[in-house]
C-alpha cells in the first residue's frame, strides 16, 4: 500500500522572541533560524520515518530546490512534486516564544498553483486502498478529494488551517479525521463550552463514517477504535517548539495504521514521536527517527 502525501512545502523563517509581536509594536527577534517545514513536507517525512511507503505531491518556486533534496533523504519520493519558475516557495513567518509555543503568518506562494490537473497527473499513479493525506494549505482540494474518493483511496484530513471554505469541499468522503480543539468547533460551525470527549462525540456524529482522533494538547488525544471512544495520554516534556508537533503525530499515526498496526499502538507511537518533536527546534528538523521513538522511555 502506497501513501500519497498532497500539501504543502514552505521556508519557515523562525523567529525567537520574548512573546509574540502585538498590534503597533516593533519588537527584536533574539535569533533568526530558516528550517524546512509547510505540514504537507512535516507530515511526508513523518509518515516515510514512521515506516510508510511514502510519496509527497505539490509545488515549490526555484527557492525551495533545496526542499526536495531533504525530502528524498528522509526516504519520501518527490517525483510529484512541481519546480515553478514563476512562483516564490510558500514561506511560513513563525513566532516562537520561550515557552515553545508559536503563531504563524503564511503566504501560499507554489502551494497555491495546484489544480484539477496536476491532481489528475498524480492521482492516476495510486489507487484503491492507498492512503490519501491531506492538510488545507494547497488549492485543489475538492479536485484532489472528489478524484480519491472515487479511486477508492482512503481519505486522511488534518483541517489545518482551518477555513470557511473547507466545509464547502466534500468531507462526507474523510475516512480519517485528525483535527484538535479549535478545528473541531470550527468544522462543526459553533462556537463556546464543548470541549474533550463531548466534543469528540459531537465531531463523531457528524461524521459517523470516519475515524476521528481529536487532539486535546497536553490532555492527549481521543480516538474512535471500533465501536468504542478511547482516550491516548500525552507525554509530558519540556516544550522548546511546537512547530510541526502535531504533523509529526499525524504522520506517524498513520503510518503506523499503514504498516499494520492497531489503533492504540499506532496512536502511542504518534504521541512519543510528538512529544520528541517539541523538544526539538524547527518543524521538518525536529521529526524524530522510528528507532528513537520505540526506544524511548520517559
Ligand atoms: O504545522 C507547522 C507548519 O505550519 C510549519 O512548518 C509552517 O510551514 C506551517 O505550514
Amino acid at each position: 500500500m502506497k501513501v500519497l502525501c498532497f500539501g504543502s512545502i514552505n521556508l519557515d523563517y523562525t523567529y525567537r522572541v520574548k512573546h509574540f509581536v502585538t498590534k503597533g509594536e516593533t519588537l527584536s527577534a533574539d535569533s533568526l533560524q530558516v528550517f524546512s517545514g509547510g505540514k504537507g513536507m512535516n507530515q511526508a517525512i513523518a509518515l516515510s520515518k514512521a515506516g510508510a511507503d511514502t510519496w509527497i505531491a505539490g509545488a515549490v518556486g526555484e527557492d525551495g530546490k533545496q526542499l526536495l533534496g531533504q525530502l528524498e533523504e528522509a526516504g519520501v519520493c518527490t517525483e510529484f512534486v512541481k519546480v515553478l519558475r514563476q512562483e516564490r516557495t510558500g514561506t511560513a513567518i513563525i513566532q516562537n516564544d520561550a515557552e515553545g509555543d508559536n503563531c504563524i503568518l503564511l503566504y501560499g506562494g507554489a502551494n497555491r498553483t495546484i489544480g484539477a490537473g496536476q491532481a489528475e497527473e498524480v492521482l492516476g499513479h495510486f489507487g484503491e486502498g492507498d492512503f490519501l493525506v491531506l492538510q488545507n494549505e494547497i488549492s485543489g482540494m475538492p479536485y484532489i478529494m472528489e478524484k480519491a474518493h472515487k479511486q477508492k483511496m482512503k481519505i486522511v484530513l488534518n483541517p489545518s488551517p482551518m477555513e470557511e471554505a473547507l466545509l464547502g469541499y466534500p468531507l462526507e468522503y474523510v475516512d480519517y479525521l485528525i483535527l484538535n480543539e479549535v478545528e473541531a468547533l470550527q468544522v462543526l460551525g459553533r462556537e463556546g463550552k464543548l470541549e474533550g470527549a463531548g466534543l469528540f462525540h459531537a465531531v463523531s456524529e457528524r461524521f459517523p463514517s470516519a475515524v476521528i482522533v481529536l487532539t486535546v494538547g497536553a490532555q492527549g488525544a481521543y480516538f474512535s477504535a471500533g465501536e468504542s471512544v478511547r482516550h491516548q495520554p500525552a507525554y509530558p516534556v519540556k516544550a522548546v517548539d511546537t512547530t510541526g508537533a502535531g504533523d509529526t503525530f499525524t504522520g506517524f499515526l498513520v503510518g503506523g495504521l499503514t504498516r499494520g498496526l492497531p489503533i492504540g499502538e499506532a496512536m502511542d507511537l504518534a504521541a512519543k514521536a510528538s512529544a520528541l518533536a517539541v523538544t526539538r527546534n524547527g518543524a521538518a528538523p525536529s521529526i524524530p527517527e522510528l528507532a528513537e521513538v520505540e526506544g524511548w522511555a520517559l
